[in-house]
């Protein structure tokens, strides 16, 4: 499967954002990661912010949800413009309903998994979703080390979707950059989120062809 790169612009300078956005013009789309102080510890941004950022990228808005109550707020997102949005397994009561509420809003319903919970449970509502986001950091912060211990369930999870014939993309945020973008591809994920390894250089296409370099390797 093509692998897509994904930079966070949690790692952007929020008083620049229009710019950090252009500087990623090589990426394939751009995370958007969503903090309420409640699921997570940190606090973002929301409906306003979200809905000028999809007015001004021309690429695809991958929104990640890190709040309580997703049912609640991720069709709000869609209906924003997000291209996918990604609710956490311990924030919806209803996943497969959700994901059908964002599909039937032709948005892409994407399931997203933190470092202790396990993926075999999605496995047989794998088809309901466009992307499993594997954690590979506690979610909450920009910059933390990589689990490498995330990569066992990212190699099951890749092993089941060929199992089943199933489409669904794997993506993994947390720690992603040129270091580990070989053993994440290698692994079995698609879609590459990378925050601190993107906005902490000066020159970000080079840091997204690097990452992308490494991954194809
Ligand atoms: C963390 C966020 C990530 C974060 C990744 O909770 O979900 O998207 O921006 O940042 P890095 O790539 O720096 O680990
Ligand atoms: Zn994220």
């Amino acid at each position: 499967m093509d692998i897509r790169i994904a930079p966070s612009i949690l790692s952007a300078d929020f008083c620049n954002l229009e710019r950090d956005l252009k500087a990623i013009s090589a990426a394939d789309l751009v995370h958007v990661d969503l903090m309420d102080h409640h699921f997570v510890p940190n606090l973002t941004i929301g409906e306003p912010v979200v809905e000028r950022i999809c007015q001004v990228t021309d690429l695809p808005v991958d929104v990640h949800m890190m709040l309580e109550d997703a049912d609640r707020w991720a069709p709000e997102y869609a209906k924003l413009g997000a291209s996918s949005v990604s609710f956490h397994m311990g924030a919806t009561q209803a996943p497969v309903r959700l994901a059908r509420q964002l599909r039937d809003m032709g948005c892409q319903a994407c399931f997203a998994v933190r470092p202790a919970e396990p993926v075999e449970p999605i496995f047989d509502i794998l088809d309901e979703f466009d992307m499993i986001l594997i954690m590979t950091v506690e979610p909450g912060f920009g910059g933390q080390k990589f689990l490498d211990n995330q990569m066992a369930k990212v190699r099951r999870l890749r092993d089941e979707i060929s199992r089943r014939g199933a489409k669904t993309r794997i993506q993994v945020d947390g720690g992603v950059s040129s270091s580990t973008a070989a053993i994440v591809a290698s692994s079995g994920a698609d879609t590459l989120v990378a925050g601190s390894a993107v906005y902490g250089t000066l020159d970000r296409t080079q840091a997204i062809v690097d990452i992308r370099d490494k991954a194809q390797a």
